[in-house]
């Protein structure tokens, strides 16, 4: 039975795990140097004063030190889980006992609770939202357009019970918002391609210090860790099938090459995949890969990336896991119907048996493998981004009234800002270009 601590201000799991949440939360702050100098001239500067943030992530150490951060700015923080299996119980603990932030989120929770903790977020009424996912602004904005049909039924039932201008107030009262993930960025994209986008969000995860980065060698490495952590098996000499060739597949297949398997990748885009091979990758289509991989690993923000052909396809035993943000790049309900039986082996792992008495080893439910099954992404890596993060809503809030309603790029400026300051915490330095070479590079005059 899961024992939860619910107040109208949270609810979390276990306060009695705070102990243990903060001392993981110092872990990861040693290795979050950037947030670590936000926070203290946020601490100073105040930049977020008086402003309600409802943040919708993964509940994660990192996070952790993110939201701290954010309330040190000024902000008033409401969290809530962006996935239901990547919340860290102890740290939802820590920053409800020790901080007293607002969260709602619980390891585990049903799809209820879930929408009911998106609820709360919302509730807070925010002035800066913040996703991973774009679950709360794309609550907000059925809302907006009052296709309450739409909404999950906790969040509906809520907004029945406010008026016309309490629902427009809830919308309108939202200044501006930060996106931290691919999917999130391609709805929020689609928001504004329909004409419907209400008001200006930033595209943190386009900015080249997050995704060069956290997507790409963050989680190479998590989704990794996470499918060592379930399964305990050695990845060399195995055949490691990776379904999409963007930021993360490149870091996945990467990493699996470094340690010894054999990688596939599959892909749609003609340039990636060229890019794939030209890398040194078996390039094939996904049920000529089903067929060879012993675990396969889908990282695409699409939808049924692994369906009926590739799992009547697979080898027995085989390995499959999701790193893409939501748990729809498996279609389960096709496994489902193929399955004579299903039972759980190992934690994080459900073992799904064919009627021919093939074996297929689903990892963390199909969703988020690196958050699920393991801790996420590395906070050195979740330093840039969330560096990012702190520095687009201290922007938020200082352009207020003069963004338009579109996806916004981070500035330029921010991005360097926190490639530099990353550079300097690595002890690295570079060189500048001397006053010729900048006029050179800038001039169209002097050829050969
Ligand atoms: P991306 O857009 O750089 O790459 C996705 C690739 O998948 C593209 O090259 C696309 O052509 C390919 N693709 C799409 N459909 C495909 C299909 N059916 N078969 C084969 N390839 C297909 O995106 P990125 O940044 O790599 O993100 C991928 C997913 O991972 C997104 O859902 C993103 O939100 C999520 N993500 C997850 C993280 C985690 O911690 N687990 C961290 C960062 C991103």
């Amino acid at each position: 039975m899961t024992t939860t601590a619910r107040t109208a201000a949270s609810d979390i799991k276990d306060l009695a795990l705070a102990a243990e949440g903060r001392r993981r939360t110092e872990w990861a702050e040693r290795s979050m140097p950037v947030l670590r100098l936000l926070r203290e001239r946020f601490t100073r500067e105040r930049p977020l004063a008086g402003k309600r943030l409802s943040a919708c992530l993964h509940v994660t150490t990192e996070t952790a030190n993110l939201a701290v951060t954010l309330q040190a700015g000024g902000a008033d923080v409401a969290l809530c889980a962006s996935n239901p299996l990547s919340t860290q119980d102890d740290v939802a603990a820590h920053l409800v006992k020790d901080h007293g932030i607002k969260v709602f989120a619980i390891k585990g929770e049903d799809h209820t609770t879930y929408y009911e903790h998106i609820r709360a977020a919302l509730a807070h009424r925010p002035d800066i939202t913040m996703d991973d996912g774009a679950d709360l602004v794309s609550a907000l904005h059925m809302i907006a357009l009052n296709r309450l049909d739409d909404l999950a039924p906790p969040v509906r039932k809520w907004v029945e019970t406010l008026s016309g201008s309490d629902r427009q107030a809830l919308v309108t009262g939202v200044e501006g918002s930060s996106e931290e993930t691919t999917t999130g960025v391609i709805r929020l994209k689609a928001m504004a391609r329909d004409g419907v986008l209400q008001f200006p969000v930033i595209a943190v995860n386009d900015s080249d210090t997050k995704h060069l980065f956290d997507n790409r060698y963050g989680t190479g490495q998590s989704t990794l860790d996470g499918i060592l952590r379930a399964t305990n098996l050695l990845l060399a000499g195995r055949v490691v099938a990776v379904f999409g060739y963007g930021w993360c597949g490149q870091g996945i297949a990467a990493r699996a090459k470094g340690a010894g398997a054999h990688v596939v990748v599959c892909e749609v885009d003609p340039v990636r995949a060229l890019e794939a091979k030209l890398e040194g990758f078996e390039v094939m289509p996904g049920v000529a890969a089903a067929a060879k991989g012993d675990v396969l690993i889908t990282a695409t923000g699409g939808r049924d990336v692994i369906r009926r052909e590739h799992y009547e396809a697979m080898r027995d035993g085989a390995i499959l896991c999701n790193a893409g943000h939501f748990d729809v790049e498996c279609d389960l309900a096709a496994l489902r119907e193929l399955s004579r039986e299903r039972r759980a082996v190992r934690p994080h792992v459900e073992q799904y048996v064919l009627a021919d008495g093939r074996r297929i080893n689903l990892l963390a439910e199909g969703r988020v493998v690196n958050l699920a099954a393991a801790e996420g992404n590395p906070p050195a890596v979740m330093d840039m981004s969330f560096a990012n993060q702190a520095l687009a809503a201290e922007h938020l809030v200082r352009a207020a009234g003069t963004l338009e309603p579109r996806v916004l790029e981070v500035p330029r400026a921010i991005d360097d800002e926190v490639a530099r300051l990353t550079l300097a915490a690595l002890g690295v330095e570079i060189d500048a270009l001397t006053e010729a070479q900048r006029v050179y590079l800038t001039a169209w005059e002097q050829g050969t």
